[in-house]
């Protein structure tokens, strides 16, 4: 004869079944705190990766190199481990400039790929930001990408979240 569920076993299972979707719950706050480092005048990610996570062409004020060309954050296809490391380290090469926001990053301490900034030829080093971001803003930068653009355009709801009052620039939306 087959025992009775019993009650303290099923609750287990719920709470075991309710753990994954708990964690990926994201937190408000932070996608707000996130919001604040995208914009100008913190990281200013803005004139590279656009307001909607687009891509964007933009003055390069780091590689002196006339523009730079931000990819768009809505089809990355990055973890959010990877991408904390994209913000921390950068990227260079001959024709595209990402700052790299982590002060410590390529250091001993805080090597990239591996690497530590005397292992890079100068001009494969990329340009530290003017402004360098604390783990604490790299990681709610990252949580608002991912909230915000990854995987989902933009909408009038969202727009109207970034402007807030300029909301005219919105009305594209029609939802
Ligand atoms: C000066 C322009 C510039 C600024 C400012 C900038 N980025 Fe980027 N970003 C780039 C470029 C260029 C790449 C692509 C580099 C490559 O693929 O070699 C990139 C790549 C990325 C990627 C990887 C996307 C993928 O899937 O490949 C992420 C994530 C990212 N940037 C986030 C940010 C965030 C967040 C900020 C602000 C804290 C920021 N970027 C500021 C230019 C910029």
């Amino acid at each position: 004869m087959t025992p009775r569920p019993r009650p303290i076993a099923l609750l287990a299972l719920c709470s075991l079944m309710a753990a994954p979707a708990l964690a990926q719950q994201v937190d408000p706050a932070q996608v707000e705190a996130g919001m604040t480092v995208y914009k100008p005048p913190i990281a200013n990610c803005e004139p590279c990766h656009g307001y909607g996570g687009n891509g964007a062409l933009a003055l390069d004020e780091y590689g002196g190199k006339g523009t730079a060309a931000g990819p768009p954050l809505t089809t990355s296809k990055m973890t959010r481990a990877e991408m904390i490391e994209a913000v921390s380290c950068g990227f260079r090469n001959d024709w595209l400039t990402m700052p790299q926001y982590l002060q410590k990053a390529w250091t001993p301490d805080r090597p990239c790929g591996g690497k530590i900034r005397a292992d890079m030829k100068t001009e494969e080093s990329p340009i530290l930001a003017g402004r360098p971001l604390t783990e604490a803003q790299i990681e709610a930068v990252v949580t608002y990408v991912q909230a915000f653009y990854q995987g989902s355009p933009m909408n009038r709801e969202k727009c109207l979240r970034y402007w807030g009052d300029r909301s005219p620039a919105c009305n594209i939306f029609t939802q």
